[in-house]
């Protein structure tokens, strides 16, 4: 961690003065501290306190002429090694959820390349505000690692989740993210689009070298011209794990059904709409290390009529037919990977049912969940992981924190395979 360089934001709470803790204790652990204050971070802690903690200069605004004859903002957005919003303000996310560059701390923020943690500090009720939620988010989703606040009563005297974690628990999350991704699989997953292959630094990263596939989403199985039968999956929790994986450094092939979500960066992407196309997608893109089955398969389909069925002929008649088992055709392959890894989508008995998949399917892992509550679609998930070692049972977490975790515990087991 020594020498890394720290790019830190300060926006306008009243947790700002924590920040000036967090540099003493970023610049302890040997990396050094660049500081950025917004206006509304000008109110609660001075340039001259960063600026003395740091030993270094502190930037306030975007139309410093000396600076701009360089493009100073692209330049001191390039420079570090990692962006620390601290603390990260109501405001401050909002503005980055939609891409807003109306000051120096934005426009850094929206001009970078490099990966960016923010450290959220607000009134519970701010915090909880559907709002804010949703900016959250949307920057998860970006890519933006956004850690969790801590619960307890709070500098208006409310009571609960919003207050800005201990200083020293900002400084684990930060050498976390050099310790658990390398920086050039970060900068893959902040936005570039393809990797390198050749980089150096790539090689090093935990998953270099290796293929992965994953499959995400729901498939649609067409009825008629206009009707399908779908599923709830929304895909997300499929995107944040090829996303995790890809940050780690794999080769990743994102096979989708029909979602509406964003590519990751870094991944190939191939669409598809029914169970038979993301079976044959899958197929062709063997060989591959490991492959996480995420996506919610249609068990079903019904010989389509060539046209749409009309309300008044009554009720369609269906005929039904069994679609392939993605899961059990993968693991029944010739080129079955290293690393077969399941999801099971249960409404009840999760971990009995998922324990029997597990053995029945010939898979490796089976990740359940139960989806009994609003997991289809939303941003959090609570899963147990299955193996052959017994139940692992998380706690609720966001999807792309599962999604991270997922991802290094298969790049340990991929590891570990390999050194036997
Ligand atoms: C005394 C005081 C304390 C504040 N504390 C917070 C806070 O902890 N978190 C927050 O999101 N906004 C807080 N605000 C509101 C922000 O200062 C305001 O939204 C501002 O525009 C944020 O500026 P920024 O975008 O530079 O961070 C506070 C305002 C005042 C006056």
């Amino acid at each position: 961690m020594r020498g890394k360089r720290i790019l830190l934001i300060v926006g306008g709470g009243i947790a700002a003065y924590k920040s000036c803790e967090l540099v003493r204790l970023i610049r302890k652990a040997g990396m050094s501290v660049t500081s950025v204050l917004t206006d509304g971070g000008a109110h609660f802690v001075t340039p001259m306190t960063l600026a003395a903690l740091s030993e270094n200069r502190v930037f306030t605004s975007l139309w410093d002429l000396k600076d701009e004859v360089e493009m100073g903002h692209i330049q001191l957005s390039r420079q570090a090694d990692l962006i620390v919003v601290c603390p990260a303000t109501a405001n401050l996310m909002a503005k980055m959820a939609q891409g807003i560059a109306d000051d120096l701390a934005t426009t850094l923020l929206l001009a970078t390349d490099k990966p960016v943690l923010a450290a959220p500090a607000m009134n519970v009720r701010m915090w909880q505000h559907c709002a804010t939620q949703r900016n959250v988010a949307q920057l998860r989703q970006d890519g933006v690692i956004v850690i969790e606040p801590d619960e307890g009563e709070m500098a208006c005297g409310e009571f609960g989740p919003g207050r800005l974690p201990e200083p020293e628990a900002i400084v684990d999350a930060i050498l976390e993210q050099f310790r658990a991704v390398p920086l050039t699989a970060r900068d893959a997953l902040a936005g570039q689009e393809k990797r390198p292959s050749t980089s150096s630094a790539q090689s090093d990263a935990a998953l270099a070298g290796k293929h992965i596939i994953v499959t995400a989403g729901p498939t649609h199985e067409p009825i008629d011209p206009v009707r399908v039968i779908a599923n709830r999956s929304s895909g997300k929790q499929g995107f944040a794990i090829a996303a995790a994986l890809a940050g780690l450094g794999a080769r990743v092939t994102l096979i989708a059904g029909p979602v509406s979500l964003a590519s990751p960066p870094a991944v190939d992407r191939i669409d598809v709409e029914t169970a038979r196309e993301m079976d044959e997608a899958v197929q062709r893109a063997l060989p591959a290390d490991a492959a996480v089955l995420v996506a919610a398969v249609a068990d079903w389909r019904v010989d389509p009529s060539p046209r749409k069925f009309k309300k008044t002929e009554g009720p369609p008649p269906l005929a039904w037919s069994e679609n392939p088992d993605v899961l059990l055709g993968l693991a029944g392959s010739a080129d079955r990977p290293k690393l077969l890894v399941g999801f099971a989508a249960e409404t009840h008995a999760v971990i009995q049912l998922a324990k029997a998949k597990r053995e029945k399917k010939n898979c490796d892992w089976i990740v359940a969940n139960d989806v009994s509550g609003d997991v289809m679609g939303g941003d959090q998930n609570s899963i147990h992981l299955i193996t052959a070692d017994g139940v692992e049972s998380w706690e609720r977490l966001p999807k792309e924190e599962v999604a991270s975790r997922l991802a290094a515990r298969i790049a340990r087991y991929l590891s570990q395979k390999q050194d036997k």
